[in-house]
């Protein structure tokens, strides 16, 4: 079910708000990017980038959240309620029944069931608005995102050089494979 809001624990009981990401969230966003390790960086941005320019910003935050839908992640268990996440999907204007999926949890809350709950978000919405296909590319040795994606039934190819490509295809209610 597609939700545009909600609450969520994880592994170690820590409560996060999830929502739909708004133009008002750039400062956020660029604050967890800063709290990015290199390797996380290099793993989402393929290039270890250092930060993120107003016009990456602003293609990040100003979306439509139907085409581009990004849901951003708070810690509301600590009082200034950090922002720890982000996940987005932006549909292929040359396939427009697929999507780049790309996520992002922050170091200190990686392998808390985060990014599984933020990937099946990502599938709901993307079978509301009629999205058939999540891809996303990954470097060959980022076991997590491989790990994350295969949970979910991806079928995983070598894309080129050291990108691997993994493709969901999004049911109505996505269970989750156990390998
Ligand atoms: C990839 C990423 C989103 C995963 O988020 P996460 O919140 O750590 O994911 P989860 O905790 O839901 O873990 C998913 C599964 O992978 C496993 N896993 C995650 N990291 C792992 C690691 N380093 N080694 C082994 N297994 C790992 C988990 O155990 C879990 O399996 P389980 O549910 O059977 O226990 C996160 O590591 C991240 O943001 N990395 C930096 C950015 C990035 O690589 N993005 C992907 C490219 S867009």
């Amino acid at each position: 079910m597609f939700r545009r809001e909600f609450t969520a624990n994880l592994k170690d009981g820590t409560e996060v708000f999830i929502r739909l990401i708004c133009p008002e969230d750039k400062g956020e966003i660029e604050k967890g990017f800063m709290r990015l390790s290199f390797r996380s960086r290099r793993n989402r941005f393929v290039v270890p980038i250092k930060e993120l320019l107003p016009s990456q910003l602003k293609y990040l935050t100003e979306i439509d959240n139907t085409n581009h839908l990004a849901y951003g992640v708070m810690d509301i268990s600590l009082e200034e309620s950090p922002g720890i996440g982000v996940a987005r999907y932006i549909r292929d204007p040359e396939e427009p029944e697929s999507a780049e999926i790309a996520v992002t949890v922050i170091d200190d809350y990686q392998r808390l069931g985060l990014g599984s709950i933020l990937v099946k978000a990502l599938l709901d919405a993307a079978h509301c608005y009629g999205i058939r296909k999540l891809y996303g590319f990954i470097i060959q040795d980022n076991v997590s995102m491989i790990k994350l994606m295969r949970k979910y039934g991806a079928s995983i190819i070598r894309d080129s050089g050291y990108l691997l490509k993994a493709t969901l295809v999004v049911e109505e209610t996505q269970s989750v494979r156990i390998v």
